[in-house]
């Protein structure tokens, strides 16, 4: 297991640095993660809940979660991991945030300008899956709290968050800005994410394969290629910060 201080001292060898985050870095803001103790897919079976073809079947039943999701998300503030990131950011140690996350932490977490690729989507837009048209949230959120399935204006059809179910693309923006930030790092500092689900699960082998450094954040190591930091990111973080400022 390697030390906070080892991780400052490799991110000041390095640059840049692209972070790849995932559920766990929202762990210390009460937002369950997916997988795992308490995880949200021990609640909701993810072949019922997170699939396009379920939420086309029932979509009353994936709005019944997504309302609950959304209830946990619009509560939750950013936490001394967010912080930190967006410190190391804004002081140019590191570049890129690929994030799985559609909570919009890391965004908030910062003062000015972020560099973030939602490569799993977004919350704030839904497009109807027959005519394409997307609206912003706020259009939605009446009808949602109230218990209705919101429906397209344009032609009545079903009106999905732009957050990627199973079965869907990735928005290929997105890829692609996580793809050249994977490969042209020095080291992929990896937080929070069991690294399971793909395409980004290949991003540490794609960017380790073009020679960056993996170091990885968890209180329970998921990448074996990569140098542990055993922890929860809300604290090794922020003491990541410290020991650059300090050492
Ligand atoms: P997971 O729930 O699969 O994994 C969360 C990871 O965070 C685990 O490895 C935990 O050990 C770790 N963790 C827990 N608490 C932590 C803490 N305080 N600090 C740091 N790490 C902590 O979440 P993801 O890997 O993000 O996709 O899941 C990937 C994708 O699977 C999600 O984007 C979502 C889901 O199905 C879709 O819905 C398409």
């Amino acid at each position: 297991m390697s030390s906070p201080r080892e991780l400052a001292a490799a991110l000041r060898g390095a640059d840049p640095v692209a972070v790849l985050s995932g559920a766990g870095v929202s762990v210390g803001s009460d937002v369950p993660a997916f997988r795992g103790r308490d995880g949200l897919w021990d609640r909701f079976d993810p072949t019922e809940y997170a699939t396009l073809s379920a939420f086309r079947e029932d979509p009353a039943k994936v709005w019944a979660m997504l309302r609950e999701l959304n209830r946990i998300l619009d509560a939750a503030e950013p936490n001394g991991a967010h912080r930190a990131l967006a410190e190391l950011q804004r002081r140019g140690v590191v570049g890129t945030i690929v994030t799985q996350n559609v909570d919009g932490l890391h965004q908030a977490a910062a003062d000015g300008p972020v560099d973030v690729v939602e490569i799993h989507g977004t919350r704030e837009t839904l497009s109807c899956l027959s005519c394409g048209s997307t609206v912003g949230r706020e259009r939605v959120v009446e009808e949602v709290e109230a218990g209705r399935v919101p429906r397209c204006r344009e032609c009545d059809g079903l009106l999905k968050p732009d957050a990627v179910f199973f079965g869907e693309q990735l928005p290929p923006e997105a890829v692609r800005r996580a793809e050249v930030a994977a490969r042209g790092c020095e080291l992929l500092l990896i937080v929070g994410t069991s690294a399971e689900v793909y395409p980004v699960a290949d991003l540490p082998r794609l960017a380790a394969g073009a020679g960056a450094e993996l170091w990885e954040v968890n209180p329970s190591p998921a990448v074996a290629s990569a140098q542990p930091v055993a922890g929860p990111a809300e604290e090794v973080l922020p003491a990541v910060v410290d020991h650059l400022d300090g050492d």
